[in-house]
């Protein structure tokens, strides 16, 4: 379900790893580790080369993102694995804008691919699902609406004060989105499509959305696709997930409906998210933050890291690597193997241990 396009990296790839801060930095090592493992079997070439950016450099240093990184990224590495940015100590978040957001934009990564899928019976909050039923991908647009920081403030600080956030839809960055999740769906042989967004109120952009979709749809007559507010959407996806193969929406409500759906198949610990330019320098991270609440006690849950480099092999083509990958997430899931987000009493570092000995097995 999550297969992504390929970039031709040959056989040798280049990782660039971007642990970030929180629990970002306790659940990226155990993606790399089992990422490892995974090639180990049949001696894939993997290299990694670990980038400190984060909270920390950020208030040591007042660096962000390094003149310079993007186009080196760019240029001498296959694929990005990330782990997560956000500090208490950071409010502004601007470390995060810079670097997550940075490098979304700047490397053009369009597609950002949150799939959802359960990978076993018992981590669902929805009665009376079998695994066939919670099987989704969310494409979210990635580069564009009310993400891009036009925007400003007016009397700031002032009882009159105004604050205005723009949203940027641009007709490439729509069709391109739209055409991605259409083609996505033809290459799988999946029925279901579903647009959606808020054009009942927001009329501007809603209407380009609607335009696009309208014309990129009918060259896909085989494909189910229809149009869903986002409101309903996120109703709908509760009530009877079944309805839903493929969505596609724009930036912010792709953001939430990917949370949304990340819970009914056990929750953001176990999301994985790719951040792709088909054919490039793309970014792979797990759908969750940095969780500040939980950092440092080593419980973090590393599911959606690893299922994370799951997509990042995928997209480099090694999908035998990719399958042992989950297979050691479903394993870990049916032996109760889990952290306490998932009800489970181990630790991350006992998690990544099963993993390593199961991918060691089974690779
Ligand atoms: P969060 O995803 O960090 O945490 C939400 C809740 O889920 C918390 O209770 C947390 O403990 C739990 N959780 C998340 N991932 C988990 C895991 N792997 N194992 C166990 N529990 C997990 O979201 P938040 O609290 O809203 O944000 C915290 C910080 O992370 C903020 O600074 C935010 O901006 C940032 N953030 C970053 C990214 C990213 O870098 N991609 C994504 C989302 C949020
Ligand atoms: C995500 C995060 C980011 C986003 C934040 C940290 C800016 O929530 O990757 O889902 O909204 O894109
Ligand atoms: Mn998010």
């Amino acid at each position: 379900m999550s297969n992504l396009p390929l970039r031709d990296g040959g056989p040798k790839a280049r990782i660039a790893v971007i642990p970030g801060d929180g629990i970002g930095k306790e659940v990226t090592p155990v993606a790399v580790k089992c990422m490892q493992s995974a090639a180990a079997k049949r001696q894939r070439p993997l290299e990694f080369v670990e980038f400190d950016w984060g909270a920390d450099k950020f208030l040591r240093e007042g660096v962000t993102l390094p003149p310079g990184a993007v186009e080196m990224l760019r240029n001498e590495f296959d694929a990005i694995l990330f782990g997560a940015l956000g500090d208490p100590r950071v409010p502004s978040n601007q470390h995060a804008a810079d670097i997550l957001l940075g490098l979304r934009f700047k490397l053009d990564l369009y597609v950002n691919a949150r799939p959802t899928e359960l990978l076993h019976p018992r981590y669902t909050p929805l009665r009376d699902v079998t695994l066939d039923d919670i099987r989704l991908m969310v494409f979210r647009e990635n580069t564009e609406g009310i993400y891009v920081g036009v925007g400003g403030f007016f009397k700031k600080d002032t009882p009159d004060e105004i604050a205005v956030q723009e949203d940027v839809n641009s007709r490439k960055g729509v069709e391109r989105i739209i055409r991605h999740a259409f083609e996505f769906a033809r290459g799988r042989k999946l029925k279901r499509l579903c647009m959606s967004d808020k054009s009942n109120a927001m009329t501007f952009a809603g209407d380009l959305w609607q335009r696009v979709f309208k014309s990129v749809r009918a060259e896909y007559p085989e494909i189910d696709s229809r149009h869903l507010f986002i409101d309903t959407l996120a109703m709908e996806i509760v009530r009877d997930p079944r309805q839903f193969d493929v969505i596609v929406t724009n930036n912010l409500f792709g953001d939430i409906v990917s949370d949304l759906a990340a819970q009914l198949a056990g929750g953001l610990g176990l999301a994985p998210s790719a951040n792709i330019h088909p054919g490039r320098t793309s970014l792979f991270e797990p759908v969750h933050g940095s969780a500040p609440n939980i950092a440092g006690k080593g419980i973090a849950n590393p599911f959606g890291a690893v299922l994370t480099s799951g997509l990042l092999m995928e997209f480099l083509g090694w999908n035998e690597e990719a399958l042992a990958l989950k297979n050691a997430v479903k394993s870990a899931l049916s032996d109760n193997l889990t952290t306490p987000d998932l009800n489970g009493s181990h630790t991350t570092a006992q998690v990544s241990d099963y993993l390593i000995a199961h991918l060691a097995r089974h690779s």
